[in-house]
């Protein structure tokens, strides 16, 4: 029993779409069952089927209940004409980079990203394919537009850079690229629908890891790329059907279940982040914090213009002590956990080494002593503050002896 089309997204708030769009009610059930069949029932006629079409429920690497569902909660959470989930925000990478690009094409990539990001436009589509990357400070729009040459077809950058919390102006980059006949591609895994918009800004695609806040429950591996239908219907063509990363209906399901309280979680996550980032830039153990809603952060007049409802929930910081220092620091918390991902209801924490690659763009000091990236959980906010208090406590000693 299909659900009477009776609520029309554009007239609703995005914390009502977060509960109702895309929900099937099939065969009367209240939630979208999960339907884990890989093949549907063909028609009397096979002879008339498309066999990469995308549109008819055929086979599940072509399209499934579950992906459907999530691809219409996510586009219309976004404001985007349509979306094409996969198995993870890397293949959803992959997949515009793959789409957009071809050999001889250059892509200009922000400098701190994601350490795939940088593998996938540095080493392997170059040596592979002839795509041509230069990467750059992407919060400089200056910079940007000095690297567009007459074969650039893309711009891409983080909206809030891993790990460091650099922020990109995309209103500015949007202007720069379309002035350039180029597309913009952003990442905005750190700012889910509910903290920004990039489309609103002028983003033409929209890329999200839907294993962090989307989901947020530390469960499931998913990724999104969302935009104009005229670019999303050639990644689901051509990188969904045949390259073939598609997302398991049970993951689709999961993610779906986790986007339903994102609108709460993401005010929970940045009013704890906010409040430890200004602990943390209290204590006289750590060197530098870098919070997007603290005044002294390089890019905070950008952020309060993009971010209005919260500047996210990750914190990059460092201690006054080198990497040995800093792992007992976090072999200290009690609460938080020492584990990489992140949007996760629990706290995480990882140490970023000053000798992974790539950190040349760091500000100087993460150059020296690394630094630490914390994902702020949705644990009661005093907790989080008193667990990191007791960890410098126990460090601080270490650090006045330095
Ligand atoms: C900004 C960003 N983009 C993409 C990814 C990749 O996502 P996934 O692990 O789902 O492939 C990550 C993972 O940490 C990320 O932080």
């Amino acid at each position: 029993m299909a659900r009477p089309d009776k609520m029309q997204p554009e007239t609703l708030d995005w914390r009502t779409i977060a509960i109702h769009t895309g929900n099937t009610h099939m065969g009367g059930a209240i939630r979208t069952p999960i339907t884990m069949a890989n093949s549907y029932e063909l028609p009397e006629d096979p002879t008339t089927v498309n066999w990469s079409g995308t549109d008819t429920l055929l086979y599940t690497r072509n399209t499934g209940v579950n992906q459907r569902d999530l691809q219409q909660r996510l586009a219309a959470l976004e404001g985007a004409e349509d979306a094409v989930v996969l198995a993870s925000g890397v293949a959803a990478l992959h997949a515009v980079f793959f789409s957009v690009l071809s050999a001889g094409d250059h892509v200009i990539c922000t400098d701190i990203g994601y350490v795939a990001l940088r593998r996938l436009l540095a080493d392997l589509l170059p040596k592979k394919y002839g795509i041509q990357a230069t990467f750059v400070d992407t919060s400089d729009p200056g910079v940007v537009r000095a690297a567009i040459r007459p074969e650039t077809k893309l711009i891409h950058t983080e909206v809030i850079a891993n790990p460091t919390n650099r922020v990109a102006d995309i209103n500015a980059l949007a202007g720069i690229a379309h002035e350039a006949g180029t597309l913009l591609s952003v990442d905005s895994t750190f700012t889910p629908p509910g903290w920004y918009w990039p489309l609103r800004d002028g983003a033409d695609l929209v890329v999200h890891s839907l294993t962090k806040y989307v989901n947020g429950h530390g469960d499931a591996m998913g990724g999104a790329v969302l935009g104009h239908r005229e670019l999303i219907d050639p990644i689901r063509a051509d990188v969904q059907v045949d390259v073939g990363g598609v997302i398991s209906p049970f993951n689709a399901w999961l993610i779906t279940r986790g986007l339903v309280t994102m609108p709460l979680r993401l005010r929970q996550h940045a009013e704890s982040a906010q409040a430890i980032a200004e602990f943390l830039a209290s204590r006289p153990e750590v060197a530098r914090v870098d919070y997007p809603g603290l005044p002294h952060h390089p890019q905070y007049d950008v952020a309060q213009r993009q971010f209005p409802h919260g500047a996210g929930g990750m914190i990059a910081f460092t201690l006054k002590g080198d990497a040995t220092l800093q792992n007992r620091f976090v072999s200290e918390l009690r609460v938080v956990t020492s584990a990489v991902s992140l949007g996760h209801d629990e706290s995480l924490i990882v140490q970023v080494s000053k000798d992974e690659p790539h950190t040349e763009n760091f500000a100087p000091i993460y150059q020296r002593n690394g630094l630490l990236r914390f994902s702020v959980g949705l644990e009661h906010t005093q907790d989080l503050i008193d667990d990191l208090a007791a960890a410098l406590d126990a460090v601080a000693p270490g650090i006045a002896a330095d």
